[in-house]
C-alpha cells in the first residue's frame, strides 16, 4: 500500500507527509510526493525524511502525463492526495496564467492518468481507491458580517484567479465522479498557519518582517476576517475524510475562530514582545496600513459541523495554543527562514508592496 501526494514539498503538503510518516496509523504506509519545486516547494521541509525509505520523492509537474503514467504504473498507489497548486491570492492577482495552467489544466492532466490508472484496478482496488481533492474555502466567496458561516452546500462565488481556479478544480473533480466513477473525496479548508509557511502569507510575513525591523503592511482597514486553522489540524481533517469519508462528498475543514487581520498582527507582535523582545520597543510600532488588495474578500468562516457529525473530527489546537507554538517556530528555525529568502522573494516583495 502507497499513497501518492502531489505539492508534498510545499506549505501543507510537507506538513501532511510528516505527519502521516510519524501517526501511528498510517506510518507503515510509504508516500510517493511528486512536486515540482516552485519558488513554494522546498525540500528542506522534508530534510529529516532523508535516508527514509517510507518517502519517495519525485520532482515532476502535474502536467506532465507521461511522468503521472510512469509513476502511477510503477507505484500502483491506493490513494492520491492532491496538493499541488499556485496558492497565493496576491500572486494570482500579478500574474493568473500560472494559477490556469496548474490548478485548472493541471489537475485535469492529473484526473484523466489516475482515470486510466484506476480503470484499469480489479474490482476490489477499484472500490479501495480514492482520490482526494484538497481544496479552499475561497470558492465560496465573501460573507456579510452576520451571515452564517460557509456550509458544504453553499454557492460557488470566487472572487480572484486564485479561487476562481481552484473553483474550476473543484467542478473537475466533482465531475470526473459523477461522469466516470472515480471514487472522490474533497475538503475545503481555511486559512492554515504553522511550521513551514512560507513568508508571503499573512502571519510568517509579519513574523519575518518584524524580527528584521521591516514594516508590516496591512492592507485596507486590517478589518477582514479569516478563520484560522493550525496546519496539523488540517492535516488530522484530510486523514479522517481519506479513511471515512463518503465518495463524491466535499467535507469543510475549518477551525472555528475567526480573527481580523488587526488581531491576528497584533496577536504575533505581542508574542514576539514577550519571546524575542526589541530593543526598538513594542513590534506593533512597525504596523503600517497599505493600500488594500483588489477584490479583497471581507470575511470567510467555516461551519465543519458535517466532518465532526461524521468523522468525528475537532481541531486538536487552539489558536492560543498554535500560534505561540508557530511563533516559536519561526525563532528557532532562523535557517530555514534565511534560506527562503532568495532573490526571487525579494522580488516578489518588491512586485507586491513597493508601490502600495
Ligand atoms: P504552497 O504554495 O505552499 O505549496 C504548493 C506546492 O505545490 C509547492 O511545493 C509547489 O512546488 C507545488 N506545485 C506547484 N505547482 C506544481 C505543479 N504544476 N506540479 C507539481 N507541484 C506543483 O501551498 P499550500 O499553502 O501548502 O497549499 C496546498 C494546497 O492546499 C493548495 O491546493 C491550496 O489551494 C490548498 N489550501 C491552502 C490553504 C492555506 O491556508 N494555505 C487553505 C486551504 C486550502
Ligand atoms: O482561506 C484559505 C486560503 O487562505 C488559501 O486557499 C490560500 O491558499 C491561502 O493563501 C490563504 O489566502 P488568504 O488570501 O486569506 O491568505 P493571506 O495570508 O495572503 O492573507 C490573509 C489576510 O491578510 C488577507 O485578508 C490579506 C491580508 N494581508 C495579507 C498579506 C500577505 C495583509 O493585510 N497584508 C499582507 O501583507
Amino acid at each position: 500500500m502507497t499513497i501518492l501526494v502531489t505539492g508534498g514539498a510545499g506549505f501543507i503538503g510537507s506538513n501532511f507527509v510528516l505527519d502521516w510518516l510519524s501517526h501511528a496509523v498510517t506510518r507503515d504506509e510509504p508516500v510517493v510526493n511528486l512536486d515540482a519545486l516552485t519558488y513554494a516547494g522546498n525540500l528542506q521541509n522534508l530534510a529529516s525524511l532523508q535516508g527514509d525509505a517510507r518517502h519517495t520523492f519525485v520532482k515532476g509537474d502535474i502536467g506532465d502525463r507521461q511522468l503521472l503514467d510512469a509513476l502511477l504504473a510503477q507505484h500502483r498507489p491506493r490513494a492520491v492526495v492532491h496538493f499541488a497548486a499556485e496558492s497565493h491570492v496576491d500572486r494570482s492577482i500579478h500574474g493568473p496564467g500560472a494559477f490556469m495552467k496548474t490548478n485548472v489544466e493541471g489537475t485535469f492532466t492529473l484526473l484523466e492518468a489516475v482515470r486510466g490508472h484506476w480503470s484499469a484496478l480489479d474490482d476490489v482496488a477499484k472500490a479501495a481507491f480514492r482520490f482526494h481533492h484538497v481544496s479552499t474555502d475561497e470558492v465560496y466567496g465573501s460573507l456579510a458580517p452576520d451571515a452564517p458561516a460557509f456550509t458544504e452546500t453553499h454557492t460557488y462565488e470566487p472572487n480572484s484567479p486564485y479561487s476562481a481556479s481552484k473553483a474550476a478544480s473543484d467542478h473537475l473533480v466533482r465531475a470526473w465522479h459523477h461522469t466516470y466513477g472515480l471514487p472522490v473525496v474533497t475538503t475545503n479548508c481555511s486559512n492554515n498557519y504553522g511550521p513551514y509557511h512560507f513568508p508571503e502569507k499573512l502571519i510568517p510575513l509579519m513574523i519575518v518582517n518584524a524580527l528584521a525591523g521591516k514594516p508590516l503592511p496591512i492592507y485596507g482597514d486590517g478589518q477582514q476576517v479569516r478563520d484560522w486553522l493550525y496546519v496539523s489540524d488540517h492535516c488530522s481533517g484530510i486523514r479522517a475524510v481519506l479513511a471515512g469519508g463518503r465518495l463524491g462528498e466535499t467535507y469543510n475543514i475549518g477551525g472555528w475562530n475567526e480573527k481580523t487581520n488587526k488581531e491576528i498582527v497584533l496577536t504575533v507582535c505581542a508574542l514576539l514582545d514577550e519571546l524575542r523582545p526589541s530593543a526598538q520597543g513594542p513590534y506593533s510600532r512597525l504596523i503600517t496600513y497599505v493600500t488594500d488588495r483588489p477584490g479583497h474578500d471581507r470575511r470567510y468562516a467555516i461551519d465543519a459541523r458535517k466532518i465532526e457529525s461524521e468523522l468525528g473530527w475537532r481541531p486538536a489546537e487552539t489558536f492560543e495554543t498554535g500560534i505561540r507554538k508557530t511563533v516559536q517556530w519561526y525563532l528557532s528555525n532562523a535557517d530555514w527562514v534565511a534560506n527562503v529568502q532568495s532573490g526571487g522573494y525579494r522580488d516578489w516583495l518588491n512586485t507586491n508592496y513597493k508601490t502600495r
